[in-house]
């Protein structure tokens, strides 16, 4: 076996075309998996490949070559310290364990600081873009020891996808459990924009009466947008051109209207509420996902509580352009949302995280790609420390630009009673961050009335406190 081999533990099909993608750039593969039927179809996928399926873990690692490198493709979860437990007993001080699912990050810190007492580096590493990426090439979020980021760096560069202009998308993304940081904010930014492309589509169907192909053609157009364009635009327009086998009807339209969720989008919200981040586009996509899931309930109260249903009035070429300029928008915010909570995670908990690189590595391969990364990395590269992109030139012109836009498309919405959860939540957000005041005087007035919490002053230092029903 050669000195470059590289072992890969865990076959379903995230693992298996991982594991054929880093065969075809130059790697011998040692591959495993617990249960025959994945790792029979690993040595049916890679016949004539130089892939070897072992029968156990220990064979595993008896077929690697010191220090040896593992990728762990593990539904995330307990699954993974069962394999790590196994792993355990047989690797040795110097192996490098990389786990590549999408684990939450406290487990990744955990992991970490019980491999790195039996002397081994793991890396926790958020891979994104699905099937067709992880085989052709994914956006790779490697974080954890850097010594270890760089024994692996050399394989995650050819496996990973290419940018025309802007080298492999790979990066170093931090100290400690970054790289599963920056993949599940990923993912709640994958979380807010699915939203918003689901309320525009909404807006249009239920506001403006618009048939299936009609908001068909509204999305193949925005697929060639330099301000919405990207692979969710892409897809978007795709799952709307498919006819249903059975009927020959939208495909879309047969499909039950609820969604079901892993858990990254969640665990993005609850990190920003625990570090005060305000990210109410991303937090409120799992909201509706939610709301989704309540379809019994939804069609009870349907014939419970009324709503206006008014149509909406503008023709539909303004409606559509309005849309296309709420929805920029409103991706614009997503990304600085997600983005805001990287900077204030890698402050608080010293991960380093360079978010210009951050948005080099999501330009391809990955779920969020889209046209709005390259600016949106070349303004962190002038201005590293900015709290929140909105402030930079490149993106406050376009909340200039396209704010009343996304009033115009949410009160059209409103009138129709169309759910605007996420296009709401950021009107809202726009709307609080750009306000010098808001009614916050009044909450600590409350505040200090009923529970005697003091309030400061703006034209005093100190602080205040004062018997409000005398
Ligand atoms: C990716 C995806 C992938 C998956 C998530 C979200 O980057 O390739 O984000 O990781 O789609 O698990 O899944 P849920 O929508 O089921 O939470």
């Amino acid at each position: 076996m050669s000195a470059d081999n590289f072992g890969v533990a865990g076959l379903g099909v995230m693992g298996r075309n991982v594991a054929l993608n880093i065969e075809r750039n130059g790697f011998p593969v040692v591959a495993y998996n617990r249960g025959d039927e994945n790792a029979q179809r690993m040595r049916d996928e890679s016949v004539g490949k130089n892939v070897t399926v072992t029968q156990s873990i220990e064979e595993l690692v008896s077929l690697l070559d010191p220090p040896r490198r593992v990728l762990l493709m593990v539904t995330a979860g307990a699954g993974t310290d069962r394999v790590i437990d196994a792993l355990l007993e047989y690797l040795e001080p110097g192996d490098v364990l990389i786990d590549g699912g999408n684990s939450h990050f406290p487990d990744t810190d955990r992991r970490a600081k019980r491999l790195q007492q039996a002397g081994l580096h793991f890396v926790g590493c958020g891979i994104s873009g699905g099937e067709e990426g992880a085989l052709w090439g994914p956006s790779i979020m490697p974080g954890g020891n850097f010594e270890a980021y760089e024994r692996i760096a050399p394989v995650l560069e050819k496996i990973a996808a290419k940018t025309d202009d802007d080298g492999a998308c790979v990066t170093y993304c931090g100290r400690h459990a970054a790289g599963h940081y920056v993949k599940m904010v990923h993912n709640g930014i994958e979380y807010g924009i699915m939203q918003l492309i689901c309320e525009a589509y909404d807006i249009l169907r239920s506001a403006a009466g618009m048939s299936t192909d009609q908001i068909q053609g509204v999305f193949q157009k925005w697929t060639a947008s330099p301000k919405v364009g990207g692979f969710l635009v892409d897809i978007t327009a795709q799952c709307l051109a498919k006819s249903d086998d059975q009927t020959g009807d939208p495909l879309v339209e047969k499909i039950l209207d609820t969604a079901g969720q892993k858990g990254t989008g969640k665990w993005t919200a609850q990190t920003a509420l625990d570090l005060g981040v305000p990210i109410p586009t991303l937090s409120q996509a799992v909201n509706a996902r939610i709301l989704s899931g309540l379809k019994q309930a939804r069609v009870e109260a349907s014939g419970v509580l009324m709503g206006p249903g008014a149509e909406c009035e503008q023709d539909r070429e303004r409606l559509v352009a309005t849309l296309h300029s709420a929805l920029h928008l409103a991706m614009v915010a997503s990304y600085a949302q997600g983005l805001h909570l990287i900077q204030a995670a890698s402050k608080e908990y010293d991960f380093g995280t360079d978010l210009a690189e951050v948005a080099r590595i999501w330009k391809d391969g990955c779920i969020i790609r889209s046209r709005l990364l390259d600016p949106i990395k070349q303004a962190y590269r002038q201005d590293p420390e900015m709290e929140n992109m909105l402030l930079h030139p490149s993106f406050s012109a376009i909340v200039n630009e396209s704010l009343q836009d996304l009033r115009e498309a949410v009160e059209i919405a409103n009138r129709g009673g169309v759910a605007t959860t996420c296009l709401g939540a950021t009107l809202a957000y726009l709307d609080s961050y750009r306000s010098e005041f808001l009614p916050a005087n009044l909450l600590q007035a409350l505040r200090d009335n009923f529970g005697a919490h003091t309030y400061r002053r703006l034209d005093m230092d100190g602080v205040f406190h004062t018997q409000w029903n005398r």
